[in-house]
């Protein structure tokens, strides 16, 4: 379904062409001040230059034209030269009906099929996930959602941290703590020796034991080095025990990312480029990018007009090692390879902007990607505590996201303790609560900023939190199950008796351009917003007037199939926010 607003500027193009201007004028955008139109054109204003007549003249007769459009109940000028647009409410219905009745919710679908590849979770191997993971995953998630449900072909990746500098740190570790494990022996024989099962708790204690060590041991620093080349070159025993560690890690990252429902389509690591690392090299000799410097290899990124100092991108350390920027290059040409992607973008916090900065200017000097492909990168700002610092636990230390779920779920489970209307697993409903009120409580949030994670306010029935949200959305399912209809029923709208359900209508309408606009800036709170609209709409309509013994048949109906409609917006939006609804509550 075509757009509201792009329909709007075709009407008003043609009006403006058929009173002699130049219909490129006529861009309507949702007006900025709800209280006198719906809708404005700003193009009287540009064309007063263009055409030299005062801008009102011009409004006027635009105005005058767009009147005759049975579409439109209002058409005004208003000086200095706006053109003020309300719809009828006969075409309000038409278009709530073909919203209800179209594929994709009314949610306008890309002219020619587009592939991005999101990457987004970033996860570490042998290190559990903490609550720094949660962003890059719940939002990763969401832009994912939301690019599909716009028609990308779209490919999310984990993209797992397994190759570099830790993973010598923590095998070298390994070794100081079980020397007599057969991996360790020279003569390791991948077919009949056999590593014992890895524990993994000390698994999860070893990396930052190792980390702080090698800053105070020389010697073990040096060993750890050794263990990267190693491990890169897969010598036998180093290579099979990270595979046993992967193992372990991958299973314990795949459960959590389960409990946030969080999936990728890939679960690749920077391992898995590394069969891209030579013909990276290669490239860049090629075009004469690579250079020699203090040891290592690197490739100059710095532009002129540089407001910071962008330092050249290491591909090789002086021990021939490869490091992070590296392994994102490699992974670029593995995803051009494998998928030939229209644009690539990446999640993480905003501390890596200047690393991002750094491989895609790399990127596409190399000619890696076609000149055409798009990189992005959102770097996001933290979750804090209420006093502005990166969230703790009490005792100071960084709480990991299994503890963090489990906190919210306990609330949440607290808060239901004394509720009679749930029906079904209680425990499941406080997840699915806990889970909408923590990420809704995230990506509400203008994605770049910092954000106070306050567990009361996320849990709270009222205001825009995601409690509220699933609150509306069980109201809803309530009177459609009285009224015998089903959630997903979709009867048609039979016209508008309040101005309450104007507003509503508006607001479903416009919602669904929202997802264009989250998913252009890579910012979810968009469809926070659209969703809230919407929510707080539906409750004022709700209060207003007694749906279920309306005695006006008609009236009665319309009314719940204005509910039906807002129920199935709701729950597409949270969809694509990653949030499950509850049967009740
Ligand atoms: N594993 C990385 C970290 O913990 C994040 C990976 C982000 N994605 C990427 N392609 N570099 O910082």
């Amino acid at each position: 379904m075509e757009k509201i607003t792009s329909v709007l500027t075709r009407k008003t193009a043609s009006a403006f062409e058929k009173c002699g201007y130049d219909p490129s004028l006529g861009e309507v955008a949702v007006s900025n001040r709800p209280e006198l139109c719906q809708f404005q054109c700003n193009g009287a204003l540009s064309g007063a230059k263009i055409f030299r007549k005062p801008p009102m003249q011009i409004a006027a007769d635009v105005a005058a034209e767009l009147s005759r459009d049975p579409d439109f109940k209002e058409v005004s000028a208003c000086p200095p030269g706006f053109i003020n647009i309300t719809l009828s409410d006969e075409f309000i219905v038409s278009l709530l009906n073909e919203i209800s009745s179209d594929e994709f919710l009314g949610v306008q679908q890309l002219p020619s099929p587009k592939t991005i590849v999101i990457d987004y979770g970033g996860p570490n191997v042998a290190k559990p996930l903490h609550i720094g993971h949660l962003r890059s995953a719940i939002i990763g998630e969401s832009v994912k959602r939301t690019a599909r449900a716009l028609g990308y072909n779209v490919i999310g990746d984990v993209h797992f941290g397994d190759w570099g500098t830790p993973y010598g740190l923590t095998i070298a570790e390994y070794k100081v703590r079980h020397p007599d494990w057969p991996c360790f022996k020279d003569d390791f024989d991948p077919a009949s020796d056999v590593i014992p099962e890895i524990d993994e708790a000390e698994m999860n204690e070893i990396y930052p034991y190792a980390s702080a060590k090698s800053k105070e041991d020389g010697e073990f620093k040096t060993v750890s080095r050794q263990t990267v080349v190693d491990l890169q070159n897969r010598k036998p025993g180093v290579y099979d025990l990270w595979k046993k560690i992967k193992d372990v890690s991958v299973a314990s990252v795949r459960s959590i990312y389960e409990k946030l429902s969080v999936d990728f389509d890939y679960w690749y690591g920077e391992s898995d480029s590394d069969g891209y690392t030579d013909e990276l090299i290669e490239r860049l000799n090629e075009k004469g990018l690579l250079h020699e410097s203090e040891g290592a290899m690197v490739v100059d990124v710095a532009e002129d007009g540089d407001k910071i100092s962008v330092p050249p991108v290491i591909i090789k350390k002086s021990d021939g090692s490869s490091i992070y920027a590296t392994f994102d290059l490699a992974t670029i040409i593995q995803r051009e390879h494998d998928f030939h992607p229209d644009k690539i973008w990446y999640l993480t916090d905003k501390r890596q902007n200047l690393h991002f900065t750094q491989v895609f200017r790399c990127a596409k000097k190399a000619e890696l990607v076609p000149e055409t492909t798009e990189f992005k990168h959102l770097g996001f700002g933290a979750m804090t505590g209420p006093d502005g610092k990166p969230f703790k636990t009490r005792d100071g230390g960084v709480m990991t996201l299994s503890k963090l779920i489990e906190m919210v779920e306990n609330a949440a489970r607290e808060k239901l303790k004394d509720s009679e209307y749930i029906s079904g697993d209680k425990d499941e409903t406080a997840h699915r609560i806990g889970m909408a009120a923590l990420k809704f409580g995230d990506m509400q949030n203008q994605p770049t900023k910092d954000y106070v994670f306050d567990l009361d306010k996320f849990l709270s029935f009222d205001g825009k939190t995601g409690t509220y949200l699933l609150y509306t959305v069980t109201r809803i399912n309530s009177v459609l199950k009285k009224a015998g209809l089903e959630y997903d029923a979709s009867p048609k709208v039979g016209g508008i008796f309040s101005d309450g359900e104007r507003s509503l209508a508006l607001a479903i309408i416009m919602s669904t351009q929202s997802y264009e606009k989250a998913c252009a800036d890579l910012a979810p709170s968009a469809l926070c917003d659209s969703a809230y609209t919407i929510a707080s709409e539906f409750s004022k309509f709700y209060h207003d007037n007694r749906i279920l013994t309306e005695p006006d048949p008609a009236k009665r109906e319309s009314w719940l199939a204005l509910s039906a409609l807002t129920g199935r917006t709701l729950r597409k939006l949270l969809d694509c926010l990653g949030i499950e609804t509850v049967e009740n509550m």
